[in-house]
């Protein structure tokens, strides 16, 4: 803030973000609270930053509260993504940001999801169509959902499946390289839909279609996955207690009756919630 109060930005000059999504999110919160608020453009060059975090105007910082806790709904005025700067990428950010991209098919788009089971190898190998078409669909999907709820009353929580896990995971993991947000993400969302298969929400056959596409890829999936000690069921249990999400003191969670159709609920009973992270826990034995 200091620095670009001392290059004497003024309240019609626009700020650029150019970098992934801790970038985005740092200028635009400072965008936003500069001057009461200067535009600012966002040009995201990792793939999660592309699909997802410079689309929508969340900005924000984490304190030592928590995740994000400290931030504002500031749009950009314009966001530019060139999917070639996605090959300087190392291949663990990409495949971290790609946890994001089936988020957006098991959420709200089965033939996306199936779209990725079949060309998800050749769009992490660099096929640029595939790559254009992935980062494309994500970010209609987001814009379509942010348009509907700008500030998250409602449908935008849509977008967080997984992320009541991921976040306890996150927090557990010291917000550290051990797991990178779009890593807790892919094993957030195999957790949601185990969860919502055991609440007979889903067809019992998705938890294993979700992990088998996630191991395809060679990306995270399970709780064995993360180096390091995890805390017990209890202790991640309370780390979503902290999570934002919370309305009421209840667990908001986002589950689905298959995939590609998910829906917002404060209805799950925190025992229920237990016992998935218990037998994932044991798993990891
Ligand atoms: N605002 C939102 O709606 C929203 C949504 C999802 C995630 N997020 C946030 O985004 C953050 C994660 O974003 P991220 O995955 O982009 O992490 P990041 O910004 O840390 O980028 C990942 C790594 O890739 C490097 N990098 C970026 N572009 C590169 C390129 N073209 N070539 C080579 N290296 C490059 C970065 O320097 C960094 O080391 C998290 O903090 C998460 O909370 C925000
Ligand atoms: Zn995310």
């Amino acid at each position: 803030m200091e620095w670009l109060l001392s290059e004497k930005v003024e309240r019609n000059d626009v700020v650029i973000a150019l970098g992934g999504g801790v970038i985005g999110d740092l200028v635009g919160f400072a965008a936003s609270i500069l001057r009461r608020g200067v535009r600012f453009v966002q040009v995201p060059t990792s793939l999660l930053a592309q699909v997802d975090s410079s689309v929508g105007g969340k900005t924000g910082i984490n304190a030592p509260h928590g995740k994000n806790l400290i931030g504002a709904f500031h749009q950009p005025s314009l966001v530019l993504a060139d999917i070639d700067v996605l090959s300087t990428l190392k291949k663990r950010d990409f495949l971290a940001g790609y946890g994001e991209v089936v988020k957006y098919g098991l959420l709200g788009d089965a033939a996306f999801f199936e779209w990725l089971e079949e060309h998800g190898s050749k769009l992490a190998a660099g096929d640029e169509a595939a790559r254009l078409k992935a980062v494309r669909r994500s970010v209609e999907m987001k814009a379509e959902i942010v348009v509907r709820d700008e500030t998250e009353q409602g449908d935008r929580a849509l977008l967080n499946l997984g992320h009541t896990f991921c976040h306890a995971l996150e927090a557990a993991t010291g917000y550290s390289g051990r797991l990178l947000h779009g890593e807790g993400v892919a094993v957030g969302c195999a957790l949601a839909f185990e969860l919502s298969s055991r609440l007979g929400l889903c067809p019992q056959e998705d938890p294993s279609r979700v992990r088998a596409h996630l191991k395809d890829m060679n990306m995270m999936v399970d709780l064995g996955d993360i180096e390091g000690d995890l805390p017990d069921a209890h202790g991640l249990l309370s780390l979503m207690g902290q999570d934002k999400k919370v309305i009421d003191g209840k667990l908001r969670f986002i589950l689905a009756r298959g995939i590609g159709d998910a829906f917002v609920t404060a209805d799950v009973e925190p025992a229920q919630v237990l016992d998935v992270l218990e037998s994932a826990l044991s798993a990891r034995a």
